[in-house]
C-alpha cells in the first residue's frame, strides 16, 4: 500500500513562514508545504517578502516547495536558479490561480487555454535547468475541457507530480468541485496526481478516499486553517480532538499573534491580519455565531484579546483568565 501524504496548499496572505512554523510546531500531520507563489513584476527581481518566506533558516522544521506564477520562461529560469542556490530541488508552477487580474494576463488558470505556450515554457525550462518541476492546476479558466488540451503536453515532461483542484477559474471558489472531470483526468495522465479541494473534515476526506482509492496524495488549503487539527486527525483516521484542543489552539494563536506583531507595523495592520485568519478559525467555534463580528470590531489589541478570550471560554471547558 502506498503511504498517504498530506500537503499544505499555498494560500497567499496566510500560509507564509510564520504561519507554517507555528502550525508545524503545534499540529503537524503535514508532510510537505507549498509556499505561496512568487511573481516577478516585469524585471528579474524577487520581492524581499518572497525571498524571506523561502529562506531555509525560516523553514528549518519543515519540507517546503517554492511556487512560481508566470508565463515567461526567463522569469521561470531566474526563479529556478534562485531557489536552487538556496538548496531547493523542486519548483511548483501555478496554473490554477483564478483571480481575473492574474488570469486575464494569461497566468495561473488563464494559461490553461494555451497548451502550446505551456509546452514552450516547459521545453525551455527543462532544457536549460535541471530543477524538478511540479504543477498545481485547475480544470480550465473558461471551461473544464481546457485541461484535456494540457495533459497530453504534460505527458512529455518528467514532472514530480500534478495537483488538480477540480474547479474552473471563472468559478473562483463557488460551486461544487467537479469530481467526474477529475476522474477523467486520472485516465489521461501517467503522472502522480494529487487531489486538492474542499477537504474540510475527516468525513469528507474518507468520502474522497473511497471515491478515488488510487490517490495517495492530498492537498489541503482552507480546511487546515479552519481546523488546524484536521491533518493529524486524517492521518490518525479518526475525528477525535485532543482533550486540550482549545488550550493548544490558544497557544498556537498566541505564537501566530506575536510573530505578526513582530513583523507588522502598528496594531491596525496586526488586527487586520488576525481578522483574516479568524474568517477561517471561526469554523472551530460553532458556539459563537457572532464571534467573528466581535473580532472585526476590536479597535485595540486589548479589545481583540478580550474577544478571543470570550470565544475560547465559550467553546471549551478549559478557561482563560
Ligand atoms: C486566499 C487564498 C490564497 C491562495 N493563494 C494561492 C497561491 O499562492 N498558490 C496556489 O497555488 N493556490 C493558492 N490558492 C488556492 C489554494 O491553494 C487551493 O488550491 C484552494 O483553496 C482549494 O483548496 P482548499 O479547498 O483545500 O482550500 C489560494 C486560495 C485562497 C483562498
Amino acid at each position: 500500500m502506498t503511504m498517504l501524504t498530506l500537503h499544505s496548499s499555498p494560500l497567499q496572505g496566510f500560509t507564509d513562514f510564520r504561519f507554517r512554523n507555528a502550525f508545524q510546531k503545534f499540529f503537524g500531520g503535514i508532510d510537505q508545504y507549498i509556499a505561496p507563489y512568487i511573481r516577478l513584476k516585469g524585471n528579474l527581481e524577487i520581492k524581499a517578502a518572497n525571498k524571506r518566506d523561502i529562506l531555509p533558516e525560516n523553514n528549518q522544521a519543515l519540507d517546503l516547495v517554492p511556487q512560481i506564477i508566470t508565463k515567461d520562461a526567463d522569469a521561470f529560469l531566474f526563479v529556478a536558479d534562485h531557489i536552487q542556490r538556496l538548496g531547493y530541488k523542486e519548483l511548483n508552477w501555478n496554473l490554477g490561480c483564478p483571480y481575473p487580474m492574474v488570469a486575464k494576463r494569461g497566468m495561473g488558470s488563464g494559461l490553461l487555454k494555451s497548451p502550446d505556450t505551456i509546452d514552450e515554457i516547459l521545453n525551455r525550462v527543462s532544457s536549460e535547468s535541471d530543477i524538478c518541476l511540479s504543477i498545481k492546476m485547475r480544470l480550465g479558466y473558461e471551461n473544464s475541457q481546457e485541461i484535456f488540451g494540457v495533459l497530453p503536453v504534460l505527458e512529455r515532461y518528467p514532472l514530480t507530480n500534478i495537483t488538480i483542484h477540480p474547479r474552473i477559474g471563472k468559478q473562483l471558489y463557488k460551486g461544487e468541485v467537479d469530481l467526474e472531470t477529475f476522474e477523467r483526468c486520472l485516465g489521461q495522465s501517467s503522472h502522480k496526481i494529487f487531489y486538492n479541494g474542499d477537504i474540510t473534515s475527516v468525513q469528507r476526506f474518507r468520502e474522497m478516499k473511497d471515491r478515488f482509492p488510487g490517490i495517495s496524495h492530498w492537498m489541503i488549503g482552507r480546511g487546515l486553517i479552519a481546523d488546524p487539527f484536521l491533518p493529524a486527525m486524517i492521518k490518525a483516521d479518526n475525528s477525535v480532538y485532543p482533550e486540550n484542543r482549545y488550550e493548544v489552539f490558544n497557544t498556537f494563536h498566541d505564537l501566530l499573534f506575536s510573530s505578526y506583531e513582530e513583523a507588522l507595523s502598528g496594531p491596525k495592520h496586526l488586527l487586520m491580519k488576525m481578522y483574516s485568519f479568524w474568517e477561517y478559525f471561526i469554523h472551530s467555534f460553532p458556539s459563537s455565531p457572532k464571534g467573528l463580528r466581535k473580532i472585526r470590531k476590536a479597535q485595540s489589541v486589548g479589545a481583540y484579546r478580550e474577544a478571543v478570550r470570550q470565544l475560547i471560554n465559550k467553546e471549551s471547558k478549559w478557561k482563560l483568565d
